[in-house]
């Protein structure tokens, strides 16, 4: 019935939103002719560096993309040195983009993480490699991941994690100053959360994040995966040759990546070692769930240095990711009682009552508030803000052609703010995709991307998500009806979350 709602209501906004769309975004006529780069609107280079470093911009590049649609309209331009990127900031345009998308699509030709592992001599992660390496591995990994099915041989795994999590926060609850009930960093509980997630999955092992005492590698790991984002900005920001006179920004990000590196590495040699001890016909080896990801790479004979990488990059893809957005949906959730009531209601109806068992993936894709809230917190604050292609070839961009190996920003936080898109686009109202309303552009909020280059972890991230949420309204009440309870923290590059919770 929703599903048929939704459709209506798509079509109806397909029909009577194309004439507008074409108006705004400037489509050609049959017969002017394509303009180039040189036509695209934008500031000049020291306007835009003077937005970056002495404004700000570098902590805020999301408003940066809502700034730049206001001034110069969906399409535009800024040059960084002799970088240039046009950002597109238009659901349609950014359809037209991506569809146009090669085999293997890229996202960014110059970053400095894969300098770090061409310095260091390591291996490339799903993350990070381009070209036929990046689709060996992709097709190596994602029956793995984002198949159906794989989501349901993780879910047992994930549902323990789950209820450690629940565990932890009641142990966290009234510790230091404050009311009694109040979890002083609970977005630091949730970063640990989803690093004992993708560990779980990844090793088939516990590290033991939610345990009473922290193990102090994980705590590096986790500050690391922080820390890599604040200096990948500043490390961007700045031509590499400035790299050898300023080396605090890439001094740090390669120290990130080491550690991160070191921490895979160990957990890594230890799975090999159960293999080899395995495979030696010692079957009381313990596997942990024997179905782990780096078991199967291991098994594909997948070159050592490779597994490092993609194990590496999966755990950090997997922290802060699930994290945040755990912590902005229930942030949100405090501030929306009658939403957290209906939550709990659709909740309990499908457990039954008084249980806390825990619901099969396919039971909670059939619950379509918990999918709902899911959604509308990812649109609201999207973990990539930005996300960028460079295309293999010259392609059309509205008016526009844009030549192959030029860098493109799609500006997914202005489009899902756009309140073309979502009438009051500021707040949170889950109710929008239950059929609420016309139906928004399909790309105007894609938060795990589009297409071959799409997010690898995405199942695995709505299933720890929902599964979390789940828990939350059926063991502990989360009611932070008070707002100052909630401290909201501003990180660099949009990644912000809010840090305390009061929990009853
Ligand atoms: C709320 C959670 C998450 C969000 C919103 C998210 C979002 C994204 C986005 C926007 C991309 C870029 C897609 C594109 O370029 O089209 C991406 C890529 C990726 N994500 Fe996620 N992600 C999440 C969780 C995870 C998790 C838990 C993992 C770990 C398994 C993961 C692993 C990856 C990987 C490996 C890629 C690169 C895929 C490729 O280049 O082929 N993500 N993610």
């Amino acid at each position: 019935m929703t599903q048929t709602l939704k459709l209506a209501s798509r079509v109806f906004h397909r029909i009577h939103c194309a004439p507008k769309l074409g108006t705004s975004l400037g489509s050609r006529g049959s017969n002017s002719a394509p303009k180039s780069l040189a036509d695209i609107p934008g500031p000049s280079m020291p306007v835009f560096l003077a937005e970056l470093f002495c404004k700000g911009g570098l902590s805020r590049l999301h408003e940066l993309q809502v700034q730049g649609v206001a001034r110069f309209g969906p399409v535009w331009l800024a040059s960084f040195g002799k970088v240039r990127t046009v950002y597109v900031a238009a659901p349609a345009l950014i359809e037209q983009l991506l569809r146009q998308e090669g085999p293997r699509p890229e996202r960014c030709s110059f970053s400095p993480w894969t300098e770090h592992r061409r310095r260091r001599q390591l291996a490339c992660g799903l993350l990070t490699a381009e070209g036929e390496e990046w689709q060996r591995l992709r097709s190596l990994l994602a029956p793995q991941l984002l198949r159906p099915q794989a989501a349901a041989r993780y879910a047992g795994t994930l549902d323990d994690v789950v209820r450690d999590l629940v565990r932890r926060l009641r142990r966290q609850r009234g510790r230091g100053a404050g009311p009694p009930a109040l979890v002083r960093d609970v977005a630091g509980e949730f970063y640990k959360f989803g690093l004992e997630g993708i560990a779980a999955v990844l090793l088939g092992s516990r590290l033991g994040c939610l345990e009473a005492e922290v193990p102090p590698d994980t705590e590096t790991f986790i500050r690391a995966v922080g820390s890599v984002f604040v200096s990948t900005l500043l490390t961007m920001a700045m031509p590499s040759w400035l790299h050898r006179l300023v080396p605090g920004s890439w001094g740090r990000l390669c120290r990130d990546w080491d550690q991160m590196f070191a921490f895979a590495q160990q957990h890594v040699e230890r799975r090999e070692a159960e293999v080899a001890l395995r495979s030696k016909g010692k079957p009381e080896v313990d596997m942990g769930s024997g179905a782990h990801l780096t078991y199967f790479l291991l098994r594909e004979e997948l070159p050592a240095p490779s597994i490092l990488g993609n194990v590496t990059e999966l755990l950090l893809a997997g922290v802060d990711t699930v994290s945040n957005t755990l912590s902005w949906a229930l942030y949100e959730l405090s501030r929306h009682p009658k939403v957290q009531r209906a939550l709990h209601s659709e909740i309990t109806a499908a457990l039954g009552p008084g249980s806390s068992a825990h619901l099969s993936p396919t039971a909670l894709s059939q619950l379509p508030l918990l999918k709902a809230v899911v959604k509308e917190v990812l649109r609201l604050y999207p973990v990539v803000p930005g996300n960028s292609r460079v295309p293999d070839k010259d392609i059309h961009v509205g008016d526009y052609i844009i030549p192959k190996n030029t860098l493109v920003t799609l500006c997914h936080y202005a489009t899902s703010r756009d309140p073309a898109q979502f009438p009051e686009p500021n707040s949170f109202r889950p109710a929008r995709w239950l059929g609420e309303g016309p139906a928004p552009h399909p790309f105007a909020s894609l938060p795990f991307g589009f297409g071959k280059r799409s997010c690898m972890g995405r199942r695995l991230a709505e299933l720890e998500l929902q599964m979390a949420l789940v828990q939350f309204q059926t063991v502990v009440t989360l009611m932070t009806t008070s707002r100052p309870e909630w401290e909201l923290e501003r990180a660099s590059g949009g990644r912000s979350c809010p840090r305390r919770c009061r929990i009853v």
